[in-house]
């Protein structure tokens, strides 16, 4: 079931010093996000990721087009008390600790919350140890995990996070992606924003690609990249120079790394030659790994082929 339908979102701005240069931030976008589903914005600086979410939270207002969320419009209270936001910076007074401001936000939603509520919270996003330490010592992990527990102490239905693992580190990511699927699980539809093209292949059911304010694609990630298998990594040991170099000429690349070696396979007719080979000269196979193109490598190609690029 549809829990947010927006059709023909534009979003015109007007910048410089009277106001008269348009910027076309979003154009015409249509979406349609299932409840439950997590669904990822993709694309690159200034696509207009942030001011479609902003329109979905109701932060402002579309130049064109109708919003619906869950059949109500994103400024009504009723609506706003059922999404969770959480902005691609997020700013917080530094003087107050992570329980003041979680306690703090849940009052201006006006909603009454127990101190057991907030430390549920707080230990869900892995900022419990943390509660009574001022923000203002908060690294950016802690304040991306502390606007989380923000956009979750009214437990909404609807969660938008603008780039929520932006800035994180490799572990601050894995946690925020791990965060991620716990919530889907309670129920939770999540539409997020991002750079990282890795974790929404991780973590979405459905990605749309925005780019210059347009939707260009969406679907399922295998929908967009395909399943196809588009080369072959072989890993093997103990071959002799000579015999080294007779597999050089037959693949796309060779590569040494270590005691071991990697041979790329463009096709299955040379994987098994390779494998034949490395077998008949008395080689050990370490590895054999079928690759499928990642989001990343489908991302360049098609803004290349398209000439999306700036
Ligand atoms: N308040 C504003 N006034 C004028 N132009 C704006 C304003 N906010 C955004 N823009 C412009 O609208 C376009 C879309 O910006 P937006 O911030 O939505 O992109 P984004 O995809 O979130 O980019 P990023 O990846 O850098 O966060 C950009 O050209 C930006 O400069
Ligand atoms: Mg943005």
């Amino acid at each position: 079931m549809a829990i947010i339908v927006a059709e023909g979102l534009t979003k015109i701005y007007r910048s410089g010093f009277w106001k008269f240069k348009k910027v076309f931030a979003v154009k015409k976008l249509s979406l349609i996000i299932e409840e439950g589903e997590i669904y990822g914005l993709l694309g690159p600086n200034g696509a207009g990721k942030t001011t479609t979410l902003k329109m979905l939270v109701g932060l402002c207002q579309p130049t064109k087009g109708t919003i619906k969320i869950m059949n109500g419009e994103p400024q009504s209270l009723e609506v706003r008390k059922q999404i969770g936001f959480l902005p691609e910076q997020p700013y917080f007074y530094e003087y107050l600790n992570g329980y003041e401001l979680v306690f703090l936000t849940a009052q201006m939603y006006g909603q009454q919350v127990t101190k057991k509520r907030i430390n549920e919270i707080l230990e869900l996003v892995g900022m419990a140890e943390a509660k009574d330490v001022y923000l203002k010592n908060y690294s950016r992990g802690m304040l991306q995990r502390i606007g989380l527990a923000c956009a979750l102490i009214i437990d909404p239905k609807i969660l938008i996070l603008d780039e929520p693992m932006g800035g994180l580190d490799p572990i601050g990511r894995k946690g925020m992606r791990d965060l991620i699927i716990q919530l889907k699980k309670q129920g939770k539809t999540i539409i997020f924003s991002s750079h990282i093209l890795s974790d929404a292949e991780m973590l979405c059911d459905r990605i749309g690609i925005l780019i210059k304010g347009e939707k260009v694609k969406e679907g399922t990630i295998s929908e967009i990249i395909g399943e196809e298998i588009y080369e072959y990594e072989i890993v093997f040991t103990n071959i002799s120079e000579a015999h080294l170099w007779q597999i050089k000429n037959r693949v796309k690349d060779l590569i040494k790394s270590g005691d071991k070696f990697m041979a790329i396979c463009e096709n299955e007719r040379q994987r098994d030659e390779i494998l034949s080979f490395i077998s008949s000269v008395g080689g050990n196979l370490v590895s054999l790994i079928p690759r499928r193109k990642s989001l990343e490598e489908y991302f360049f190609i098609f803004i290349k082929e398209k000439r999306y690029a700036p």
